[in-house]
């Protein structure tokens, strides 16, 4: 399991409440998320579009994220249900679910080095796909990396190890959109992902260093805000 203080130290408040990616990906979800929901490392701010959903399930390492839930974006639903829970082991029927929603968590899954940080992606695609229906929907948001990221990524590990003994929290790994197509692949997905960027307008609070960045820094030679859909065959 993670280390949870990560987590638990974060502020679920410091996350803008209407920045352009959530308005982004709200409007495009009504048509991605649909039936039986779940929602992996849903944090505390649900703000994609629920009006196609049955139920609602989500699932968080953070007490604290979950505590501070709010669906004040997304629109109310009904039947919903919220628990605590690792997203490398969920205790989840086999095609149980027909959306699974995973939004900026993967990055989140780092440990150590980057083939251990792969070995867990691809754990969580793998559940990813174990979960859903045939013909079901993943919808994964996520910081991509971009080219000025290199010196980081190339000193992952020390970085890691520094964070994780000076300040007890793990840093994030951030993946390509093509190294996203190939956990899919090999998870099982359809071949052929849709995925689009959103551009980072505003502000970006980054929980680790409880830094906001001003829209100046805002460049997709340091990130790129995607959104994919990845199909499980029928
Ligand atoms: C950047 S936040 C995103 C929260 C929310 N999905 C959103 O878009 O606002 C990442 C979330 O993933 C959760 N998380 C990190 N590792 C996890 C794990 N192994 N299993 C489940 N949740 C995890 C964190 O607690 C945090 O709430």
């Amino acid at each position: 399991m993670k280390n949870e203080n990560t987590f638990e130290n974060w502020n679920p408040d410091g996350f803008a409440r209407d920045a352009q990616y959530q308005r982004t990906i709200r409007a495009f979800s009504a048509d991605l998320i649909c039936g039986d929901v779940l929602d992996v490392g849903c944090g505390s701010r649900i703000y994609y579009n629920l009006k196609n959903a049955n139920s609602w399930t989500g699932v968080d390492i953070s007490q604290r994220m979950l505590d501070g839930i709010d669906f004040r974006l997304s629109g109310e639903i009904d039947e919903r249900r919220i628990m605590q829970g690792d997203v490398l082991d969920l205790p989840f029927e086999t095609e149980s679910h027909d959306t699974v929603v995973a939004c900026f968590l993967l990055h989140h899954l780092a440990k150590d080095n980057k083939r251990l940080s792969a070995e867990r992606v691809q754990l969580a695609f793998d559940e990813f796909f174990r979960v859903l229906r045939p013909g079901g929907r993943l919808v994964v948001a996520e910081n991509c990396r971009g080219p000025l990221e290199i010196p980081y990524h190339l000193f992952f590990s020390p970085i890691y190890y520094l964070a994780l003994k000076l300040r007890n929290t793990e840093m994030p790994y951030f993946w390509k959109p093509k190294h996203y197509v190939s956990f899919s692949r090999t998870a099982g997905f359809q071949d052929k992902p849709l995925y689009v960027h959103i551009p980072i307008v505003e502000g970006m609070y980054q929980p680790v260093t409880r830094i906001v960045t001003p829209p100046i820094l805002n460049s997709e030679l340091i990130q790129k805000m995607t959104l994919f859909e990845f199909v499980k065959p029928e």
